[in-house]
């Protein structure tokens, strides 16, 4: 990768754009964490049905510190193993401007300080967190060369930096750190071996089902409070309106164009502020069944089970 190359692509991420880059496990497509937009489009890009929480990739722990309330075990992880194949998720800070997008509207931030020169110069070279999933569209295997990217993506492919092959070619070990003893939630490039040497047992909720975990922390997806309706044409007496489309008494519209970018660009963060307390229930308006439709509309439904 040239300078230009660099620079060119750092530009792009901060213009709201996507760039796959490599990392040591495999190739990320990445977008910069702050934009709604530009998160957005990942989803769009990759074809996703559903949005999963996405890995925010940082230069090195006081970035991720700026974000995310990193524990002690957090701290001693990171000493350990960063840069490298693991990946913690922590406490969003209360002032963390990245898109709950994505965090998939939780509470907490996935951070990872990748193990490779050209991925460490994009993040530095933003100065903000970059956001990354596996650069292939959905249900594609994951690419560990640049030509794995362009050819599963064709010609929507975005500006990809070509740092050869990953040397992992797994993705990354994901755990939850917001509390004293870690959780593992995705086995991957990291051994628990070599984590457990370093910090002692940890839970692996497949192993220890009797273990102590606190199932708020183990959601693996946002849902209000305040009940949700899908579908709905106007709200009721107490209710709040979320538009989409033309919507005069809507309280929040996702999207007034019917653009369906946007309303995934707004869904968590409107769901969070409806969810006030103020209203008896959230009526949300038809989104139509396609593109990013369906990902909205498979979110929607999970918010929407009774609990
Ligand atoms: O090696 C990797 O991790 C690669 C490179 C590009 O860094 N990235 C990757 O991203 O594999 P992705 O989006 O395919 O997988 C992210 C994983 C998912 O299993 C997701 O559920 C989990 O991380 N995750 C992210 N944020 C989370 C959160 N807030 N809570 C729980 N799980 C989270
Ligand atoms: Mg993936």
């Amino acid at each position: 990768m040239t300078n230009e190359e660099l620079q060119k692509a750092v530009k792009i991420l901060l213009a709201g754009g996507l760039v796959a880059f490599p990392t040591e496990t495999v190739y990320g497509l990445g977008a910069v964490s702050t934009n709604d937009k530009a998160v957005a489009s990942i989803y769009e890009l990759k074809g996703r049905p559903s949005f999963n929480p996405l890995i925010a990739h940082v230069d090195g722990p006081e970035m991720a510190e700026k974000y995310v309330e990193v524990t002690p075990v957090a701290r001693q992880l990171m000493d350990a193993f960063w840069p490298g194949p693991l990946t913690l998720v922590l406490k969003r800070k209360a002032s963390c401007p990245v898109s709950y997008l994505a965090s998939a509207g939780l509470d907490t931030l996935a951070v990872r300080m990748p193990n490779n020169p050209i991925a460490l110069k994009l993040i530095t070279g933003t100065g903000i967190p970059i956001v990354a999933p596996s650069a292939n569209p959905s249900g594609r295997i994951s690419p560990t060369t640049a030509e794995h990217v362009a050819t599963s993506f064709g010609e929507k492919a975005p500006m990809i930096l070509d740092g050869g092959p990953c040397s992992v070619g797994v993705e990354s070990t994901v755990l939850l750190a917001t509390d004293k003893t870690p959780v593992m939630l995705r086995y991957g490039g990291l051994s628990v071996d070599d984590i457990e040497a370093l910090i002692g047992p940890i839970i692996r909720p497949e192993k220890d089902p009797d273990a102590p975990q606190s199932p708020g922390q183990m959601k693996s997806h946002y849902a209000p409070i305040t009940p949700l309706r899908m579908n709905a044409l106007e709200a009721d007496p107490g209710e709040a309106l979320l538009g989409f489309g033309p919507a005069p008494q809507a309280v929040l519209n996702l999207s007034e164009k019917e653009d369906l970018k946007e309303a995934a660009a707004n869904l968590f963060s409107m769901m969070r502020q409806l969810d006030n307390g103020k209203y008896t229930g959230i009526a949300v308006m038809p989104i139509p069944m396609h593109g990013l439709g369906l990902a909205i509309n498979d979110r929607l439904k999970r918010a929407s089970y009774k609990k």
